[in-house]
Parts: structure tokens; C-alpha cells; sequence
């Protein structure tokens, strides 16, 4: 269970280089950064140390703790992608109480190992890559050339294709006129194999792209009947149970080259899989790096009284042994969850922290909180990612040979309007940019295919005439920004 995972180049990894890469998304929120950086770290860390003292080392989880649309979702979608790591983001509100009609919260755990799958499987493409390809172009090649001469009365017919594709193209005339001449054996698969040569080299120079095939897939005949029972509730075991009981049918297909390629080459790569191994490894994947975020945990609050929320309660009561370490039985095996990282997020408006069952709380003693968000943070959110909002819709104008040029002072103006907006109507964070800046450029997404080859200066001037009609309107404003 506890062999080295090869697949994280982790150590490089370091909180201050995480923390660098978060900036380039997020502004602000140091303290948030820091403590998820460390906690990435401390993974790694643990991975160091020996058997023992391993298992003794167990993840601090992390609430955050931030008013809506500061980014605490963000950190973790950033985060994920960055690590490397197993990773899910889940809403607490979408679980139900174990025995009440719903997603139950062992459901994420499946869901993590789900994602380790993908990760392994990933990283066993890249080792395997080489052998599946050129397994794949052997079988295209069967495809294109069919069987081996001598073969036809022989084993061939074991294979899975029917070789039939070749009416069309005059290289295979040519030597099927060979054959017809002389049935010398040696002569005719000499021939062929000549054709293959040939072919191979089409085909790795892509000239064969195009070119259609006929091949049998096998198809799983999925569940259907019964997804309609479950749908998304319905359990994945369950569902690869059903899966097995299914008759296999299969087709023949005609596709072109490149399409053909694909299935092929997917085919290929998964028998080379030891399908034993990647769950193992992929299990111990998500129990030693997973990181799970749970987001909205603060609605677990119950508000008194009310009915539904008394599944709430027991979805926080359900979820203390996951985070306590308890197993869990997936499709791929058990997996332990002593060691997988919880961050929980919320905004804790109605509720405190301390609202919380007092064992959950005690289960998350790392607390950061986000901090609210100023009209310079609006400013540097609008400007520096390398993704940000005015560089989206830029891009997106672009497209239509529209050039859009957002000048300092129109950033300003639109961080100005966000942050009054915040104050004075309900603050929302840096959401408020996205509802600002569709009213401020809607006129020109509108009319933008007849303004090809324009530039189009968003300053403070434009900014304003944009949106003077509706902050003068504080009830306008309301509604529509
Ligand atoms: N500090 C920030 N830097 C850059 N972008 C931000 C920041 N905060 C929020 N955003 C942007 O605002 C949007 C909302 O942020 P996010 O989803 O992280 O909010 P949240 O804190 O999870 O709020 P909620 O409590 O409502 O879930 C995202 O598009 C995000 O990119
Ligand atoms: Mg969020």
C-alpha cells in the first residue's frame, strides 16, 4: 500500500513557487495561499519520511472561511491543476444523509479515486505510448492491406477486424495483379510485404488520413433502463455490475483513417494496462495525495426548525469518520481516508463556524479567512492574470476583428463602480466585475461583426456613458449590475 508514488514530480513543489502560482490567478488572499500551500507541501513531506512515522502523520484540513466571490473557490480550482494530485471539488449541500434518498458522502471518496484513475491512466499513456502506437499501426495496416497472404486460411481469422478495405486503392491492385499471375507463396507474401512497407510510410506521412475503413468495434450495451431509475444517484458499482450482465454486441464500422486511429489506438493502450495495477495504483494515489474541497459547508448549518435541514445535521455527522480516517469501499478496492486533505470553504454569513457540529470543527483546525475586496484589488483582478476577464473578452471580440483596448483609467473606473456597487447594493465579491463589464460591453458584443477591423478604447469616458443611465437608478442598479 505504501510504495513510492513515481507519479509526482512533487519536489520542486515548494509553498513559496505554489504560492507564485496561485498570484498568477488570484490576487490577494496571502493567508489562504500560504496555508494550502503548506498543506500541498506537508504531502510531500509525509511521502519522505519512513513507514512508520508515515502512518503517524496525519493531513491538518483547512476551512476557509470568506464572504461569497473572493475567491476561495478559485484557490482550489487553481490548486488542483497546479498539484498535480488527486483532487475533487464537491458541494456539501449536494449530499443526503446516509438512508435518505440522495448522494451519500462516501460518494466523494469514489469520486476521488475516479479522478486517480484518470491520473494514472494518464501517466501510463506516456510510458506506454510507444508500443500502443505501434501496435495500433499494425493493425491499421491490417486494415488497409488485409491479411497476410499465407494466413487467410489459417489463424487470421482470430483476429477482430474483417480486413475488407481495400477495393479502392490501386497500390493493393497492384498487387493483387501480382498475385493472380504467380501463386508462388514466396513471391505473393514478398509482395505483401512490400505493400505494407509502402502503406506504413503513407500512413506515417498521413496520406492516409482520409481513407476509409471497415472494422468491428465491440459495445458495451450500458444500462439505460436502469439509468433511468438512478441516474447520478445511481451507484457507479452498481452500475459496472450491471454493466457485466449486459450482452456485448458488436458492429462493424466505417470510418476514415484518423477515426479509426483513435478507437484503435485506445483499444491497444488498454490491453496493455494491468488493470490490477492501476487501481492499486490509483488507490494509493487518492489515500496518500487526494485533496478533496468541499465547498459550501457553512449551508450544513442547520437554521432551526426546518425539516430538510435535519438531513443536513446527519450529512455533517456522516461525513466526521471521513474525515477522521475510516474505509471505504469503491469498484477499485478500499481506500483509508486517514490521510486524504480536507479543505472546506464557506462564506459564513447566517452561520458561524463554531455553528458547526463541535466535532467537525475540531476536525478542521486550520482557519484562514479571506479578506474582503478593494477597489485596488478590482483593479489588479481586471489586469494581471494572464486570464483575466478584460483579456476574455478581448479574445473573444478579437475572433470577430474587433480590437478592444481597456486603458488604465477605464480599469480604474470599472474597479470604482464594483466596489461602490458592493457597498452600497449587496457584495458579491469580485462576481461584480463579470455583471460590470457584460452591461459595459454589450453594446459592442452586439454590433461587433459589423465593426471589423475597428479599436475600440474602453477608458473611463466609455465606462461611464455605459452605465450612467443605470447608477443613476439605484433600484436599476439593483437589478441589472
Ligand atoms: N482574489 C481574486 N483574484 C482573482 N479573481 C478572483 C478573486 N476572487 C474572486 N475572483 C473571481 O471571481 C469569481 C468568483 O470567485 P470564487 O468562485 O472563487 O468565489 P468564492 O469565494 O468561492 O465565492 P462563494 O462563497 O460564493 O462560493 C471567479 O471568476 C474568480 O475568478
Ligand atoms: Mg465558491
Amino acid at each position: 500500500m505504501s510504495e513510492p508514488l513515481p507519479l509526482l514530480a512533487a519536489s520542486d513543489l515548494t509553498p513559496g513557487r505554489i504560492v507564485e502560482l496561485l498570484d498568477q490567478y488570484i490576487i490577494g488572499q496571502a493567508a489562504a495561499k500560504r496555508s494550502v500551500a503548506v498543506a500541498v507541501r506537508n504531502r510531500w513531506r509525509r511521502q519522505q519520511l519512513n513507514d512508520d512515522l508515515r502512518q503517524e502523520v496525519n493531513p491538518k484540513n483547512i476551512l476557509m472561511i470568506g464572504p461569497t466571490g473572493v475567491g476561495k473557490t478559485e484557490i482550489a480550482r487553481r490548486l488542483a491543476k497546479i498539484t498535480g494530485a488527486p483532487f475533487i471539488k464537491v458541494e456539501a449541500t449536494k449530499f443526503t444523509e446516509v438512508g435518505y434518498y440522495g448522494r451519500d458522502v462516501e460518494s466523494m471518496i469514489r469520486e476521488l479515486v475516479e479522478n486517480a484513475i484518470v491520473l494514472v491512466k494518464k501517466e501510463l499513456q506516456i510510458q506506454n505510448e510507444s508500443t500502443a502506437n505501434s501496435r495500433c499501426e499494425d493493425r491499421l495496416l491490417d486494415l488497409l492491406c488485409g491479411p497476410p497472404p499465407h494466413s487467410i486460411h489459417s489463424s487470421h481469422s482470430a483476429r477482430h477486424e474483417t480486413a475488407s478495405a481495400v477495393e479502392v486503392d490501386e497500390e493493393v491492385g497492384d498487387a493483387e495483379s501480382g498475385h493472380s499471375e504467380s501463386s508462388s507463396r514466396t513471391t505473393e507474401s514478398d509482395s505483401y510485404t512490400k505493400l505494407r512497407a509502402k502503406m506504413l510510410s503513407k500512413l506515417r506521412a498521413g496520406q492516409l488520413e482520409d481513407k476509409v475503413v471497415e472494422f468491428r468495434i465491440e459495445q458495451k450495451s450500458s444500462p439505460m433502463v436502469f439509468g433511468a431509475l438512478g441516474g447520478d444517484h445511481m451507484d457507479r458499482d452498481m452500475q459496472s455490475m450491471l454493466e457485466k450482465f449486459m450482452p456485448k454486441s458488436s458492429k462493424t464500422k466505417k470510418t476514415s483513417i484518423k477515426e479509426a486511429r483513435k478507437v484503435v489506438f485506445e483499444q491497444e493502450f488498454e490491453k496493455l494496462l494491468d488493470e490490477d495495477q492501476v487501481n492499486s495504483q490509483a488507490i494509493s494515489l487518492a489515500e496518500n495525495l487526494g485533496i478533496i474541497f468541499l465547498d459550501e459547508i457553512d449551508k450544513l448549518v442547520a437554521s432551526e426548525g426546518k425539516g430538510a435541514d435535519v438531513s443536513r445535521q446527519g450529512v455533517q455527522r456522516d461525513l466526521l469518520p471521513l474525515v477522521e480516517g475510516t474505509i471505504v469501499n469503491t469498484r477499485y478496492g478500499q481506500v483509508r481516508t486517514d490521510h486524504i486533505l480536507f479543505v472546506a470553504a464557506g462564506a459564513f454569513h447566517k452561520h458561524q463556524p463554531s455553528d458547526l457540529m463541535p466535532e467537525l470543527q475540531g476536525r478542521f483546525p486550520i482557519r484562514v479567512e479571506l479578506s474582503n475586496l478593494i477597489e485596488d484589488d478590482y483593479v489588479r483582478i481586471l489586469a494581471e492574470p494572464s486570464s483575466s476577464l478584460t483579456r476574455q473578452y478581448a479574445a473573444l471580440l478579437e475572433t470577430e476583428g474587433v480590437r478592444l483596448e481597456f486603458t488604465s483609467d477605464g480599469i480604474r473606473q470599472i474597479a470604482r463602480h464594483a466596489f461602490q456597487l458592493n457597498q452600497t447594493t449587496q457584495n458579491i465579491g469580485a462576481r461584480r466585475l463579470h455583471t460590470l463589464l457584460e452591461r459595459i460591453l454589450e453594446e459592442i458584443s452586439f454590433t461587433a461583426p459589423s465593426l471589423r477591423g475597428q479599436l475600440t478604447k474602453i477608458d473611463a469616458v466609455y465606462v461611464d456613458s455605459r452605465l450612467k443611465d443605470l447608477l443613476a437608478d439605484q433600484d436599476l442598479s439593483r437589478f441589472i449590475l
